[in-house]
């Protein structure tokens, strides 16, 4: 961290003296003020539920500009990646610093690659589930329970066992999705082909029967590819935070990437996808693109507690550059899948320029986010609706174990622990129950 020649000054109207506090510059974005020590100085605490205002760390991972809609891994606009780089690098890239050469490339492949199989116990445990249990509620007990098999790799103050566990995690991801899916249908597991690309391997795990042959659809596969890198990180995000502060406890990795994946399912973060398919199914419902005005209307109405799931962003107040990337793929599946009618997708279209143009979403900088799009793509690729968040928690999962190894190395991490601003009860005697 750079100290600033500018400096803050906090001064109080009751005169308390004033208190200098450090600024510290970033490479490129706003500069933070370090208010580190501000309680032992004032002993008051600062105020910013949902972390409006707040750096809660350092990172040199992932940079977003969201006024000017542009996303960076490590310095590489996410347009560049997505068009020029495929998965593997983007997870290379995001934990290790660097793009890979062909030889690294090759290598880190090689090493993920190893670790694709779970072990064979974790399909007794998977068992305990209910055929119909939402797959988020299986992830989240799948990625939790891979510290009870992997013992070897818990160590989170271990630089070799965080190195491991994050091959492990990035390797094993696909396979659980892939057999929760396969559980919920009553279809044999699929075991994984390490022959095959990373997305073509998820594929195949999710589609292929024992059966049949199955080849991998190099659009599909591309598309599959794309979504991963769009969704493999997106800086400090209520999951990745989620990871962070549980981790910061000295947890090991797999129950802190377990955290993110319960945090992501909610539908104002990763749940946005399946909760965006879903409000399309209901417009289509009510009489499709008819309808479209209607349904407006109620999300402009405050007290509908209708939202147009897919919009909107903390960081973003300009279009979602991941939207645009994941708009291309969306028109390049439907086009090779024949489903360029596909009502949802016309529907979709008329619900974006509609919002695009009305003066409720103008005015309050809404846009279409990477959910929009993603939902339609993998509702094409025949992935069903509530299996959406677990793709997204698969992509996701580099990029926690990014940060979270990130925080670990960083000399200045400490536990997290947020204070408050207490509003309660003071204190008062507990009455004898016959007198309360
Ligand atoms: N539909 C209708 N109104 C909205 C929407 C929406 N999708 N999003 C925000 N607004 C309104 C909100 O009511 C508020 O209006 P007002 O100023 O009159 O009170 C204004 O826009 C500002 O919104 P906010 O709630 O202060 O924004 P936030 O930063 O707290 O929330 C959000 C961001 C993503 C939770 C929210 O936009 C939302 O719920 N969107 C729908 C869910 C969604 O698509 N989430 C996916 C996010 S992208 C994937 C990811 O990174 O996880």
């Amino acid at each position: 961290m750079k100290l600033s020649a500018n400096k803050a000054t906090l001064s109080f109207s009751n005169g308390k003296p004033n208190i200098d506090l450090p600024v510290y510059e970033g490479t490129v974005g706003p500069d933070v003020i370090d208010i580190r020590k501000l309680y032992g100085q004032s002993g008051m605490f600062t105020y910013d539920p949902g972390f409006l205002s707040t750096a809660s760390c350092q990172s040199a991972i992932t940079y977003i500009d969201g006024d000017k809609g542009e996303l960076l891994y490590r310095g590489y606009p996410i347009e560049q990646l997505a068009t020029q780089c495929d998965f593997m690098e983007t997870c290379h890239l995001l934990l290790y610093g660097n793009l890979p050469n062909a030889k690294a490339k090759a290598d880190f492949t090689k090493r993920v690659t190893n670790h694709t199989m779970v072990s064979e116990q974790m399909q007794f445990f998977l068992r305990g589930f209910r055929r119909d249990a939402h797959p988020m509620a299986i992830m989240t007990g799948l990625v939790g329970a891979l510290s009870a098999f992997y013992h070897d790799s818990t160590d989170i103050n271990n630089p070799e066992h965080r190195d491991i566990s994050a091959l492990r995690l990035i390797a094993k991801m696909p396979t659980l999705v892939a057999m929760a899916y396969k559980y919920s249908i009553g279809q044999p597991y699929m075991y994984p082909q390490n022959n095959l690309s990373y997305a073509g391997n998820f594929m195949r795990m999710m589609f292929a029967t024992p059966c049949d042959d199955y080849k991998v659809n190099p659009v599909i596969e591309r598309a599959m590819d794309r979504i991963f890198i769009l969704h493999a990180d997106h800086e400090q995000n209520a999951s990745t935070s989620t990871v962070r502060l549980c981790g910061s406890s000295g947890t090991n990795p797999f129950a802190a990437i377990a955290a993110g994946v319960a945090c992501l399912w909610g539908p104002a973060h990763g749940g946005a996808n399946e909760a965006c398919l879903n409000m399309l199914g209901e417009i289509q419902k009510m009489g499709g693109i008819e309808k479209v005005g209607h349904f407006m209307e109620q999300v402009k109405d405050k007290n509908s507690g209708v939202k147009l799931m897919g919009f909107g962003h903390r960081v973003y107040k300009n279009y979602d550059p991941r939207a645009k990337l994941m708009q291309e793929t969306c028109k390049e599946v439907l086009g090779a899948l024949g489903l360029e009618k596909d009502p949802l997708f016309k529907l979709a279209m008329a619900l974006e320029k509609i919002a695009l143009e009305d003066d409720y979403f103008v005015s309050r900088k809404l846009y279409p986010n990477v959910d929009f799009y993603s939902g339609i793509v993998q509702r094409a690729i025949g992935i069903p609706v509530n299996m959406f968040t677990g793709v997204f928690a698969l992509a996701r999962t580099v990029g926690w174990i990014a940060q979270l190894n990130e925080m670990i190395s960083d000399p200045e991490y400490k536990i997290g622990r947020p204070r408050q601003l207490f509003t309660g009860s003071v204190k008062r005697d507990v009455l004898p129950i016959a007198k309360r």
